[in-house]
């Protein structure tokens, strides 16, 4: 399953978690209506209460659901307290236009909440996808120049969430971890020609350069305050467990988790990939390597959930882009 599959699944999850919760809700008023008596002046002032609790369902079906779902929260509300209104509040007429009254104000509730949310969500879709648009254009632009990037920064993504989820790291977590995987290495953009592009092995000085990459990102990033989290990962992608990477040689914890996650699928892309200095290695010796250098450049308990995870999965990751 790749990414977006997860996310529905785990989005339908949630959806039958709030259906659940609207439904438990519905029932508790609505049974806690038919159990109130309707005799006395103080029971009243109970049933009065309780109408106002239908508005919290609807609200709710509003913000999750959008305007259908607040409007058939409204319609189930009305099946639903109708029976009681008439067969418990039977012939009471002043009490039953009450009733109709509040009926009316749930369905325009369900309305007009129903309408804000969607307009809401439909803005917060739009922003999102603005940035993922902007993100793109940033790997884009790295592709140009370094062709074949952008299709390593997609999988290096694919393979980074799969882990993430692995080690359950949270959602929002796991939002960062993608984007910093998808802008990696956009810090190459201000390594000059001669030094990204050459194709034999590089003098100390051209390494130095190429090691700038990872300050280079991290100044692009820095400034954009959606992407100022997934700088601090990028800044830190080429830090080794054993405190051997750099800029700044960091070790262990000191090295941010989703760093510590993301330096484990880059390295596992790059074996598994071919490159003009070298050839493919296949997925089970690239597990191989990646384990043997648990405590050296890696994070030994995040190979582990690496390991943990069936070599097909990760080819498969690797064939969503
Ligand atoms: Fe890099």
């Amino acid at each position: 399953m790749n990414h977006y599959e997860n996310q529905l699944v785990k989005s339908n999850h949630t959806r039958w978690v709030r259906l659940a919760i609207i439904s438990v809700l519905l029932c508790m008023v609505i049974g806690a209506h038919w159990l109130t008596p309707v005799s006395t002046h103080s029971w009243h002032g109970i049933h009065l209460i309780l109408r106002l609790l239908f508005f919290i369902p609807v609200v709710l079906a509003a913000i999750w659901f959008d305007l259908r779902g607040a409007l058939i929260v409204a319609l189930t509300t009305t099946v639903l307290y109708l029976p009681h209104v008439i067969i418990q509040w039977e012939g009471q007429f002043g009490e039953n236009m009450n009733q109709l009254a509040e009926l009316v104000v749930i369905w325009l509730s369900a309305l007009l909440t129903g309408l804000l949310a969607g307009k809401e969500k439909s803005a917060l879709l739009q922003v999102a996808a603005t940035h993922e648009g902007a993100v793109i254009a940033l790997v884009s632009a790295l592709d140009a120049r370094e062709h074949d990037t952008e299709l390593h920064s997609l999988r290096v993504r694919e393979y980074a969430l799969r882990l993430g989820r692995q080690l359950d790291i949270g959602d929002h977590e796991l939002g960062v971890l993608g984007q910093a995987s998808l802008l990696h290495d956009v810090g190459k953009i201000g390594v000059p020609d001669n030094v990204l592009l050459k194709p034999d092995s590089l003098t100390e000085d051209e390494w130095r350069l190429m090691r700038a990459h990872v300050v280079i990102g991290k100044q692009i990033l820095q400034p954009v305050s959606f992407l100022r989290e997934a700088s601090e990962i990028v800044y830190c992608h080429h830090e080794k467990f054993d405190g051997s990477g750099y800029p700044r040689g960091l070790k262990g914890e000191e090295i941010p988790l989703s760093a510590r996650v993301f330096s484990i699928v880059d390295a596992y892309d790059t074996i598994v990939s071919k490159r003009p200095y070298k050839s493919e290695v296949a997925p089970a010796k690239a597990r191989q390597k990646i384990a043997a250098d648990a405590g050296g450049a890696f994070d030994p308990h995040i190979v582990e959930a690496f390991l943990a995870i069936p070599q097909e999965e990760w080819e498969q990751a690797g064939k969503v882009v």
